[in-house]
């Protein structure tokens, strides 16, 4: 279901990023669970872009709903949202969706938050949400950012770590670092795996925390890498991608190739340059697939294909949930010359 909110506010947070304000719909509130996204629809220059963002507002603390986003270099919709909407504009969005999200049924002791930048949104949500509803649970935030300039949330951070200092701990790591004397706790460099090493070794019972992750590959696969070796359950691991990341090696098999979409009964012949996903393709063609996250994750964009070979490429998740012949074409790849998908 999709809904229209109007923008009661837009908030600077650093030079390349906002946070827009929505109000609840007058008639059926939107609901959500922290660390869940709204998909935002724009139509920019005759065409429909749609962007997954993730709140950055917390349901059972904040009165509005909230995203935040950063500028991302030639990107069409951040760009857009960081120039042009305004206060009193009203934005198309979906209804929430995502699995990045607290699990309320195990007790954990600790829980760690590892991000990078505009990574922090869905970790700020989740943050805010344990904090003000789940006591005797200690958080530890681990932020890295070029600078204090650049640090998103950086006087809302400073505001929880005061309202609960004994529950927050919060370490930002800085790769731009200039030394000043009233800012002890940040660490120069980046989030790898030594350093996580080093943060996990200050606890003795890690099999009762968990690890919340959301930003680029490195950081990742630093901190994943650091959590096996010391042994914490994969269970209690939790990652949000914002972009696909897809490995060249993937593509040996793909070639250019022609395929068919049969989108409510209209066909439409597509060409899928090699590189591209069947959804990118489509969507260059002008096109209407319905899609959001476009990383594998939400499956709106599923489809079936009926003849030919598909390839899914860049999904960071199983998904056991897909039965025979279904397929993402946000991540899938034609494999032969005779693919014909319906939708
Ligand atoms: C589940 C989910 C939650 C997200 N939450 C947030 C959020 O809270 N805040 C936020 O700012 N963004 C978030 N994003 C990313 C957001 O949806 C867009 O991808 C991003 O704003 C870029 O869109 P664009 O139209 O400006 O760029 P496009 O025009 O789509 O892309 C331009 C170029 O930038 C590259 N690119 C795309 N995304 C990124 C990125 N994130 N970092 C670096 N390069 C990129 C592309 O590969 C492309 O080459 C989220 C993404 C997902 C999947
Ligand atoms: S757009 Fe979300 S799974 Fe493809």
């Amino acid at each position: 279901m999709n809904y229209s909110l109007k923008v009661i506010d837009k908030r600077q947070e650093t030079n390349d990023t906002v946070t827009l304000c929505f109000k609840q719909p007058g008639l059926k509130k939107i609901k959500y669970l922290a660390g869940q996204y709204l998909t935002l629809i724009f139509r920019i220059n005759g065409r429909r872009y749609i962007r997954p963002y993730s709140f950055s507002s917390c349901p059972i603390v904040d009165e509005y709903l909230e995203v935040t986003v950063k500028r991302v270099l030639n990107g069409i919709v951040s760009n857009h949202i960081n120039d042009e909407v305004k206060v009193g504009d009203t934005i198309e969005v979906m209804s929430p969706m995502g699995d990045f999200i607290f699990e309320e049924d195990v007790t954990y002791r600790d829980v760690y938050f590892w991000g990078v930048g505009s990574g922090i949104t869905p970790l700020i949500s989740i943050i805010k949400y344990i904090l003000s509803s789940i006591e005797n649970v200690k958080v530890h935030l681990n932020y890295g950012n070029r600078n204090h300039d650049t640090t998103i949330f950086r006087n809302q951070i400073e505001e929880l770590k005061s309202k609960y200092p004994d529950r927050l701990i919060v370490r930002h790591f800085h790769t731009k670092f200039i030394i000043e004397e009233n800012n002890p706790h940040i660490i120069q460099g980046r989030i790898d795996f030594e350093r996580a090493i080093q943060i996990l070794e200050e606890n003795e019972s890690l099999s009762l925390s968990a690890h919340y992750i959301c930003g680029p590959p490195g950081l990742k696969e630093s901190v994943k890498d650091a959590l096996a070796s010391k042994g914490v359950d994969i269970e209690n691991i939790y990652t949000e991608d914002f972009e696909l990341v897809k490995n060249p090696e993937d593509f040996k098999d793909i070639k250019t190739q022609n395929v068919v979409v049969d989108f409510n009964g209209t066909h439409f012949g597509l060409e899928v340059v090699k590189g591209k996903s069947i959804l990118e393709a489509a969507l260059d063609s002008d096109i209407e697939l319905p899609y959001s996250c476009q990383t594998g994750n939400c499956s709106t964009c599923k489809a079936r294909v009926l003849t030919g070979e598909v390839k899914m490429i860049g999904l960071s998740k199983e998904r056991s949930d897909l039965s025979d012949g279904e397929f993402l074409l946000c991540c899938s790849h034609p494999l032969t010359e005779n693919v014909y998908i319906e939708l």
